[in-house]
């Protein structure tokens, strides 16, 4: 693609008319297989799992949005880390941000630890603990920043120096910023993974995950695993995430406006504790923050105290929904210790902060007054 801006790279990377009618849509090639043109020969396409014309145009899509050289769509987020983590061997050593969504720690706790990979969490707000969990057979770094719901940021660069040093790759969740508010690539890092589910589709109406690579191999280790492995985004859901990505810049802008006066106006609110939210000055990485990425998005968490005054809240809330899942359009808002770390133990939660009254919510794009008067009479009910 020529050197274009964001916005228009958004609406045509990936998106250029369709060759054979000048559709302006990329169509969708619900085709399993295709006719091939002779004994080992296609038109550039034979089967659906390893290939197919619409998830390739999303995978150009995803490379660019993210300045990578391969993009790779995947059926959820999780089934991207698990195309991640694919590639590793019995014996590898991986290190994790320690406040992860919780999916990505059940995954790694109760599937990816019985094949020989040893996990270690460390909080890569602290750079020291990240260069003493090396090992000598550590084979990855997995980042996320924010973390899912804590809002706690690694600095992305300041990690890649130290793996890089040791010829470790990182990978960073970038599904809380969008690659409009962050660019993990142009920071350094090797691989982006994002559940496509959020920002990038951006309607709540289908699930996805995708990785981002930035050198060859990461294209033929990344398509072996869609290719033997099978958990790729069907033709349909791509042309969602493609839909919605041609207005990702706009969409962000709107979230990124509303999530910083929804914070503002819980920055006031005496109910609520442990606001967290990166684009406060009271965030303690709030330089970082503003150091690394483009915006503060729109993802925030805070504490009321108690699972009782968290379900008053919720039971209270009209337009926020209350629901799990993130950055759709609709303004979202759940209690995390039983949606996104459900799956972690009473004591796992408590080590990494997720306290019964926490609640995340994920600002929509809906007119902020209205946000902000819903919250308002809810927490009246707390
Ligand atoms: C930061 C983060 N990464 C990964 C995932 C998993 O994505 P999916 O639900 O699409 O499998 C989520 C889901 O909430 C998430 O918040």
């Amino acid at each position: 693609m020529p050197n274009y801006k964001y916005a228009t790279l958004a609406v045509h990377a990936g998106q250029h008319p369709d060759p054979l009618t000048g559709a302006v849509n990329v169509p969708v090639y619900l085709s399993s297989t295709f006719e091939l043109t002779g004994i080992g020969t296609d038109r550039g396409w034979d089967y659906s799992r390893a290939g197919n014309p619409t998830r390739d145009r999303l995978e150009m899509a995803l490379a660019a949005l993210e300045g990578g050289t391969c993009g790779h769509a995947f059926a959820s987020g999780m089934a991207a880390i698990y195309g991640l983590v694919a590639t590793l061997h019995a014996g590898d050593h991986l290190i994790c941000s320690h406040n992860v969504y919780g999916g990505t720690a059940r995954l790694f706790n109760e599937i990816v630890c019985h094949y020989g990979i040893d996990i270690r969490y460390v909080d890569m707000a602290d750079l020291d603990a990240v260069q003493a969990a090396i090992q000598p057979n550590t084979k990855l770094i997995h980042v996320e920043t924010p973390t899912n719901p804590l809002m706690s940021l690694t600095d992305i660069a300041a990690v890649c120096r130290i793996a890089h040093a040791r010829g470790i790759e990182v990978s960073v969740d970038n599904t809380f910023m969008s690659p409009v508010l962050q660019s993990p690539i142009a920071l350094g890092a090797d691989i982006v993974m994002h559940s496509t589910t959020k920002f990038l589709n951006g309607h709540s109406d289908g699930l996805g995950g995708a990785l981002i690579g930035t050198r060859p191999e990461h294209k033929e280790r990344f398509s072996l695993v869609q290719k033997a492995a099978g958990g790729i985004l069907s033709p349909f859901e791509c042309y969602l995430v493609l839909r919605g990505i041609r207005t990702l810049p706009l969409r962000m802008n709107q979230h990124e406006e509303n999530g910083r006066a929804v914070a503002e106006f819980l920055a006031t609110q005496k109910k609520l504790m442990r606001l967290a939210y990166p684009g406060l000055k009271t965030h303690p990485q709030h330089e970082l923050a503003m150091k690394q990425q483009k915006g503060f998005g729109s993802m925030m968490s805070f504490d009321l105290g108690s699972r009782e005054a968290a379900g008053r809240f919720l039971g209270a809330i009209k337009v926020f929904l209350h629901g799990e899942s993130l950055g759709g359009v609709e303004s979202l808002a759940s209690q995390s210790a039983t949606s996104t770390h459900a799956s972690l133990t009473d004591e796992e939660r408590e080590a990494i902060g997720i306290t019964p009254g926490l609640v995340r919510i994920s600002v929509g794009i809906e007119d902020k007054e209205d946000l902000i008067a819903d919250l308002e009479q809810a927490l009246e009910a707390v």
